[in-house]
């Protein structure tokens, strides 16, 4: 399962990459609003620090589907290998995915997905990766987990070339969730990624264990110097 950060904050995203292993980036224009730098400048700094196998995920504005594809084409092309365009699940939406397609763009993310169908559709359009919206889908009284769940199963049965980057997580049990089922990539915010390692009676058992260390050697001393 790739692991993707949900955040354009450079910041942000070098101290992930720094403990953890990450895959890439995804933005949305809500996320790239929150940074002082316009979309591209954050962009392009994002891309330069980024290693070149990780993926940057990036939002099309556009509204129709000619406009889309252009958006696309210019999108891919600036921001080079690697990058995927992100495309909502709407009819203009599908109707790009399908062009794109058709022109041999494979690096297609159609996103704000609500419902299994949606998903199924992008894929048959030609969408590489289906973005359900977890948190989102809970909020509205449905169960965003068995979304996500039931969309990979139904890529797999329809053998689409498609994965699951399920997005909008609110805490780290509905990420294990989605791990468990074998889903191909998730991306959640630095927040809720911190969650996946973070355990205080990991740092109680660390802490213990080098108190034990000093009491014997010495403070401070370690495996090089006792
Ligand atoms: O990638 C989509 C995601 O950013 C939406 O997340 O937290 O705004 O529901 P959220």
């Amino acid at each position: 399962m790739l692991m993707l950060i949900d955040d354009a904050n450079l910041d942000n995203i070098r101290r992930m990459y720094d403990t953890f292993p990450c895959d890439g980036v995804t933005t949305n224009p809500t996320i790239l609003k929150r940074e002082t730098d316009k979309p591209w400048d954050t962009l392009l700094a994002i891309r330069r620090f980024l290693p070149r196998n990780a993926e940057l995920h990036v939002q099309a504005i556009s509204l129709t589907a000619e406009q889309i594809v252009q958006e696309a084409q210019y999108v891919l092309k600036r921001l080079g290998e690697n990058t995927y365009i992100k495309i909502p699940v709407t009819g203009e939406g599908i109707k790009a995915m399908r062009l794109l397609s058709r022109d041999g763009v494979k690096k297609i993310t159609a996103t704000a997905i609500y419902t299994a169908m949606q998903a199924f559709v992008a894929a048959k359009a030609g969408a590489r990766y289906a973005a359900p919206y977890v948190n989102r889908i809970d909020n509205l009284g449905a169960d965003g987990v068995q979304v996500a769940r039931s969309i990979h199963d139904m890529f797999r049965v329809h053998q689409l070339e498609c994965d699951v980057i399920a997005a909008s997580f609110k805490n780290s049990q509905q990420i294990l969730s989605l791990c468990q089922h074998g889903i191909g990539a998730i991306t959640a915010s630095p927040d809720v990624l911190v969650q996946l390692l973070d355990h205080e009676v990991t740092d109680q058992a660390v802490e213990d264990f080098t108190q034990d260390f000093y009491d014997q050697c010495g403070d401070g001393k370690t495996m090089l110097d006792c």
